[in-house]
């Protein structure tokens, strides 16, 4: 059996980082494990500008802890108003590594996001032609569609019309959580990527509705019936490379996701390693663990994977905080529901 695991450290391809108190109290939870991750741009109001980037980018090196080692990858989040020229040259200073769409109101702090897709048309174009990749949140957000068909409709009514028109478009799927999601992926080519959070690999939706309503289980996209959450499984330890982990760690505080209007999103920027490698355990694909953390997602970017190892291992399970704390109040830590066994090994991580 299996005890011990060496990897590259890993990176995680989707990532909320938030602001102010929040960023203090999370970062170091993602930096302790993670070398780089994309940061996704919705705060309030959103990263819309190279300079609204670059002046997070300044808060998040601010709150990283001492000796630890971390780079954020910026991204810029799309409106109808973004200036070609400004993305261009985010890009061509090494200030962001992609641009994010938000079909507008789709999820937290989307209002700003994109209503009329012909708007974008010169963005994605100039895009397409830098090599800039496009991340998506792939639901529509028409009230008649059932929140559990909107990331199919979307592949079907958005996204594969926006790729067949602009040819060379790189786009990372963010956070897939259905079967057609995958098979989308898989019937195209290499510019067309996904990422897969760790709690879409473990729960399904009758873990946030049976038995009493679970506000921290509740996430967008929602997760889906057990034949998707099977489809997911097998994409991410398929050791194919165009499926890699992005967390889509998303911390509220406790008093907002259990409200009688609870905010979407699960953080699981604590346990993702134990959760992982327990899930690819299960699928009989340890071996398969590294390229979906720390190999498919710089090739897709066109980064050099981590040269630094990350050990994880097996042990008997210990008690796990199941929050922290943070000045605005406590966040709880993503519960996949079992003992776990795989830790990080704590010699083997940056020091936070
Ligand atoms: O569950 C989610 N939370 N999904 C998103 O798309 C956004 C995120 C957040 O920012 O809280
Ligand atoms: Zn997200």
């Amino acid at each position: 059996m299996t005890k011990k695991l060496i990897l590259r450290r890993p990176d995680d391809w989707h990532l909320h980082l938030r602001d102010g108190a929040m960023l203090a109290a999370v970062l170091p939870e993602t930096a302790r494990h993670f070398a780089r991750a994309i940061i996704m741009p919705n705060l309030v109001p959103p990263v819309v500008t190279s300079r609204d980037a670059a002046a997070y980018r300044d808060r998040i090196l601010a709150a990283i802890p001492q000796g630890c080692d971390f780079t954020p990858l910026m991204t810029l989040y799309l409106t109808e108003d973004t200036d070609p020229e400004d993305v261009a040259a985010a890009q061509a200073t090494g200030l962001v590594s992609a641009v994010k769409l938000y079909p507008a109101g789709a999820t937290t702090n989307s209002a700003s996001g994109v209503q009329d897709f012909d708007k974008v048309r010169p963005v994605l174009e100039r895009m397409a032609d830098i090599g800039l990749p496009l991340c998506v949140h792939g639901e529509v957000t028409d009230p008649s569609v059932d929140i559990f068909d909107r990331e199919a409709v979307f592949i079907e009514t958005v996204l594969d019309p926006i790729r067949r028109a602009t040819p060379g478009l790189r786009v990372v799927m963010e956070h897939i959580t259905t079967k057609e999601g995958v098979d989308y992926v898989l019937a195209n080519d290499a510019d067309l990527a996904a990422t897969i959070t760790t709690h879409h690999l473990v729960i399904n939706r009758n873990h946030i509705l049976v038995g009493g309503i679970k506000p921290h289980y509740y996430c967008l996209p929602i997760a889906k019936r057990e034949k998707h959450r099977l489809a997911l499984r097998a994409a991410a330890t398929s050791g194919d490379d165009r499926f890699f982990l992005g967390t889509d760690s998303a911390p509220h505080t406790d008093a907002n996701k259990q409200s009688a209007c609870g905010c979407a999103g699960c953080f699981t920027a604590p346990n993702t390693l134990p959760v992982l490698a327990h899930v690819f355990e299960e699928e009989k694909s340890l071996d398969r663990l590294e390229g979906f953390v720390s190999l498919h997602g710089p090739a897709f970017y066109g980064m050099q994977p981590n040269t630094e190892k990350l050990t994880l291992v097996k042990a008997a399970p210990l008690s796990a905080p199941d929050h922290i704390m943070t000045s605005e109040g406590p966040v709880t830590i993503f519960d996949p529901g079992f003992p776990l066994c795989w830790r990080v090994d704590p010699d083997n991580q940056s020091p936070t």
